[in-house]
């Protein structure tokens, strides 16, 4: 009988990604991918380290899957706490067998195979091995409709605040004729939409030209975005872009292109130079600002979301004032806000002006509330129009509705069954909420 393993993931797509990727190269090996805890002979925790309490999560479900005293089940830690902690983590957690680093999830199954030949506390934190497969099966994506792409890994900018860098290592850009193979295989497999992700997708920079050839454009990446268009995949997303590298031809790419998505994910992480700068962004509010004059004076109308940082070390209240005004200025259609989270090996660790806990909630929640005003404007201006969305799944609430994104990446619920699970449908919106919109599908 095939051995079964589980694995749980936490974090970013990139962690999805890698799971799916590590299911891929376990069933090539023979063994069962299991949804069940419980029955697995193998569990897999891939985990995030982005902030202080996703790393605590991993030790908590340690504990909870080693509260049998057998210990039959062989638990190996994947993922950014694995590469950062290494084998520390056989130490604070002892019931653990395998720490398998960030770069290593095509040699699991060696591992399992060491483990079961005797070795205890096994541990690769090495980098990738020149050809390893970078391709997912369909059966390990998350979804039969949506699937996520890596296109570069790491990250070379060092945000001071950031432990990224420490945990995935320097950027690497995947051959773009490798993409534009895989992309081709997954319309041809019915799926509707991709994400091209990684840290810094417009950081894009591949070795070779492979796949980019006759494809114009002013930066790679935009050469890369004309190029997955031409796939005739129907909806392609990409997420994230790094405001420095954010060059206006992507926004001229989208312009040129239907099928790729009216929507950009631009954090800023602060509206203050002097934060900017203590966080080594490399630009100031001006120049995110200009970038963000391109986006939104797009022909075609643009969604744009952001990413913010309350509390970094020696945030005043004037500078949090800055942020607020840019938030202002951004009308941004999402904004996901973080408190300050301190990890140590950067370079912001060191830093001693800490803002207090309570001053972090009190920003947090001001910033959250001057969002929300900002974004009832962004969503009551959809009500109207007519969204293109692709739909997921019945919705919790009820089961006469649908939801799914729009390509501006909205959450959208509509009258509709299981049966469009699937499906790109029409919405003419009628009603928006918070965080969603409501609509009646358009019959063709
Ligand atoms: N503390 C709080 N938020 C952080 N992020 C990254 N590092 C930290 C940290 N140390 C946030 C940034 C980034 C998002 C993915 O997580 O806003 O864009
Ligand atoms: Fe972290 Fe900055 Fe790299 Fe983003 S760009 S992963 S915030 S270091």
């Amino acid at each position: 009988m095939k051995q079964k393993v589980y694995i749980e993931t936490f974090g970013c797509q990139m962690n999805v990604a890698d799971s799916e990727r590590a299911a891929s190269g376990l069933r090539r090996a023979g063994y069962e991918l299991t949804d069940s805890c419980e029955t697995a002979d193998v569990v897999l925790l891939n985990t995030c380290s982005v902030r202080e309490r996703a790393e605590r999560k991993v030790f908590t479900r340690i504990g909870e899957i080693r509260k049998s005293a057998d210990h039959k089940q062989l638990l190996g830690v994947m993922g950014c706490v694995a590469q950062l902690e290494g084998d520390s983590i056989f130490k604070a957690a002892p019931t653990v067998d395998m720490v398998i680093g960030t770069r290593a999830t095509d040699r699991i199954a060696g591992m399992i195979q060491r483990l079961q030949d005797g070795e205890t506390a096994v541990m690769d934190l090495d980098e990738r091995a020149e050809g390893e497969f970078w391709d997912t099966s369909p059966v390990e994506r998350h979804s039969p409709y949506i699937a996520f792409v890596p296109i570069i890994e790491g990250c070379n900018k060092f945000c001071s605040f950031c432990i990224v860098p420490y945990s995935r290592g320097r950027e690497k850009s995947r051959i773009a004729a490798e993409i534009v193979d895989e992309v081709k295989r997954l319309k041809d497999l019915g799926y509707k939409e991709i994400h091209l992700i990684g840290q810094n997708v417009n950081s894009y920079r591949p070795k070779s030209e492979l796949g980019l050839e006759n494809r114009p454009g002013a930066t790679p990446f935009s050469r890369l975005l004309r190029a997955m268009a031409e796939t005739g995949m129907q909806r392609i997303k990409f997420t994230t872009s790094f405001p420095r590298d954010f060059h206006p031809d992507i926004v001229t790419a989208i312009e040129e292109y239907p099928n790729l998505c009216d929507w950009v994910h631009l954090p800023v992480q602060s509206g203050s130079d002097r934060v900017l700068k203590a966080m080594r962004r490399g630009y100031t509010a001006a120049d995110y600002l200009r970038r963000v004059d391109r986006i939104k004076s797009s022909s075609r109308p643009l969604s744009l979301t952001s990413d913010i940082i309350v509390g970094f070390p020696g945030e005043t209240e004037t500078d949090f004032q800055e942020t607020l005004k840019l938030v202002n200025q951004c009308q941004y259609d999402s904004l996901y806000i973080f408190k300050y989270s301190r990890r140590t090996g950067t370079p912001a660790a060191q830093l001693k002006d800490e803002v207090s806990e309570s001053e972090k909630t009190e920003r947090f929640l001001r910033l959250e509330s001057v969002q929300r005003e900002a974004q009832r404007i962004v969503f009551e201006n959809y009500v109207g129009r007519q969204l293109s969305v692709l739909a997921e799944r019945l919705s919790t609430r009820s089961d006469s509705d649908m939801v799914g994104h729009s390509t501006c990446h909205k959450v959208v619920n509509f009258r509709g069954e299981q049966s469009l699970a699937g499906q790109v449908v029409t919405v003419q919106i009628t009603k928006a909420k918070t965080n969603s919109l409501f609509g009646e599908q358009v019959r063709n």
